[in-house]
């Protein structure tokens, strides 16, 4: 399996040390396990900003970064080995591996963070830190940047300014490294390939999670270690609904079914979308539907350029939708009175995608918010995800159009010349997804 070196992390920590100065110091904290019921927890997903950095996975990791301090300007909190706990629960790295393998200067036990943090703040003017995600520990920092500390027998001066971090490091995540590139096409291409796994062994007749369970299969034998997000697999009018999970419905053999999933791959998300009859053969409504979404993405990757902003494939989409439910008769009047009053809403109640990476919906600056104009750069990757949703109780509709949702989802990188389709591999055209829907031995899924 491949995975990102220490040189890698090492590179990441020295771009945001020279970032951070040496006036700053920046605090990452990794949350806790969660509960699932009783004594059993949800399987562990480390802060993205802690494995970004160093690539440690262990729970309530807090890393700390000051740069050219005398003892050490990389530091870990870690829990501390036990052997106790490790026979039960698994193995850890505890402060002495936090050096050796995670390259941290000086390391220490959690129990540990209230005598020691507080040394790597003493004459720092700023603190690096996002405030609000863990409430118990905003408390804390706050009484450690507060509390008097002496050094060298006068009072330490502690930081009287908190920044939030997370300016510093969406930067850095938003444009991906030949290292991050890696990784990222492979996410996509055992994403690819779990979907056509998924259309080949689609049967009018099965249900929803026989397929979502076929899709996470596929993700885990090549070596993702989850879905980058609960896998959305919905069949006829439960494709409508946007961010469908229950996939318990049986498929019927008039349904569309749409299925939205992706590989996390050592940390790196694949997200596609693809929406294909479950009888292997579009109805006429269906098809127009389809193919209208499908124009309008392939249209909207073409946009995708360094000359290009976020706006404007937001924009075009909506208004090429627009065009198209005015076409397929969801829609009456005039394109532009409709996309004055926000017509395609309806039907397209979603933006045309998002930054992609260690997050499924990863950090970007187009994110900060909706009125701004975010130019695309080079080695950003951004999903491009154009949909129709005919709900079946919508009664302004043509009758054989309701039940209907279309999604179609690709993970474009953005490049100096355009851009690249790492999605490419995963068929979407209609006699592509037709021939394939079905082809598959369902003996090859028989114990
Ligand atoms: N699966 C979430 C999304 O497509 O944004
Ligand atoms: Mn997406
Ligand atoms: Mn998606």
């Amino acid at each position: 399996m491949d995975s990102l070196s220490p040189e890698v992390f090492e590179t990441r920590r020295r771009q945001m040390m020279d970032q951070i100065g040496d006036e700053g110091v920046a605090v990452f904290v990794g949350p806790p396990p969660r509960n699932r019921s009783n004594d059993t927890d949800y399987p562990y997903r480390p802060s993205s900003d802690v494995v970004y950095l160093s690539g440690f996975r262990e729970p309530r990791a807090v890393l700390v970064l000051a740069p050219g301090h005398d003892e050490g300007q990389f530091v870990m909190f870690v829990p501390k080995r036990d052997e106790k706990y490790e026979r039960w629960e698994g193995r850890r790295a505890g402060p002495e591996g936090a050096v050796e393998k995670f390259g941290a200067d000086a390391a220490f036990a959690l129990e540990d963070l209230d005598e020691e943090l507080p040394k790597w703040f003493e004459g720092r003017k700023r603190l690096y830190y996002t405030l609000g995600s863990d409430p118990d520990f905003d408390q804390k920092m706050l009484r450690w940047t507060q509390t008097k500390r002496h050094s060298r027998g006068k009072v330490a001066k502690m930081p009287g300014a908190v920044v939030d971090v997370r300016d510093l490091l969406f930067k850095a995540r938003l444009t991906k490294s030949k290292e991050e590139l890696e990784l990222m096409r492979r996410a996509c291409e055992i994403s690819s390939e779990a979907h056509i796994l998924a259309m080949k062994h689609c049967r009018p007749g099965i249900y929803e999670y026989e397929l979502q369970g076929l899709i996470e299969y596929h993700f885990r034998r090549s070596g993702g270690e989850f879905p980058a997000y609960s896998s959305i697999v919905g069949a006829g009018d439960n494709a409508t609904i946007l961010h469908y999970t229950d996939n318990n419905s049986k498929i019927g053999d008039q349904d569309v079914v749409l299925i939205d999933a992706g590989v996390e791959y050592q940390f790196y998300a694949g997200d596609i979308t693809r929406s294909f009859p479950a009888s292997g053969k579009f109805t006429p409504a269906q098809r127009d539907i389809y193919q209208a979404v499908l124009e309008v993405e392939k249209a909207t990757i073409e946009l995708v350029s360094t000359d290009a902003t976020y706006e404007e494939l937001q924009e075009s989409s909506r208004r090429m939708i627009t065009e198209a439910l005015v076409e397929l008769g969801l829609l009456e009047g005039s394109v532009d009175e409709l996309m004055e009053e926000k017509a395609y809403g309806d039907y397209y109640p979603h933006s045309i995608g998002h930054p992609l990476g260690v997050d499924v919906h990863d950090v970007g600056l187009f994110k900060v918010s909706d009125d701004e104009a975010h130019d695309l750069v080079a080695n950003m990757v951004l999903t491009i995800e154009p949909g129709i949703y005919v709900p079946a109780a919508d009664e302004n509709a043509p009758e054989e159009m309701r039940g209907i949702g279309v999604r179609i989802e690709d993970d474009i990188l953005v490049t100096e010349s355009g851009y690249e389709n790492l999605t490419a591999s995963c068929p979407k055209e209609v006699d592509e997804i037709e021939a394939l829907v079905g082809s598959g031995d369902p003996k090859a899924l028989e114990l």
